[in-house]
């Protein structure tokens, strides 16, 4: 397994705020990832959705819905519950997005590369 890679501060991602956006390389090509906090919990998650592969930010780290309870893709409004990724209604409804391991320690977020999905500066 690859070495974590250091995203961001704990304190930035705030419970249900923006997301700490960063990118990755998938089979040589480039591709982004999103780390955010709901109920204390951090979700991570490949930025694609399983609607259409496109990335689902309205603005730059906001995945968030109005009521900030779900993860919404800003193309044709898929919801997402952010603990587990589930598309709960839209167009995928029952599809999931793709998880990134991620885990929190001494302040700060790391990110847990894979054989598929690997560090942007590492290709
Ligand atoms: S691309 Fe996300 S809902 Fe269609």
């Amino acid at each position: 397994m690859s070495a974590p890679v250091k995203l961001c501060p704990s304190a930035e991602l705030l419970d249900s705020g923006r997301a700490h956006v960063f990118d990755m390389i998938e089979f040589g090509r480039p591709v982004r990832g999103f780390v955010l906090r709901y109920e204390g919990q951090l979700a991570a998650y490949v930025n694609r959705c399983a609607h259409v592969p496109t990335e689902m930010d309205w603005q730059p780290g906001e995945f968030f819905d109005d009521s900030r309870h779900y993860i919404v893709c800003s193309m044709h409004g898929a919801v997402y519950h952010p603990t587990d990724g589930l598309c709960v209604g839209g167009p995928c409804a029952g599809a999931r997005l793709m998880p990134l391991r991620v885990e929190e320690r001494d302040g700060q977020v790391y990110w847990y590369p894979s054989d598929r999905f690997r560090p942007a500066f590492a290709d």
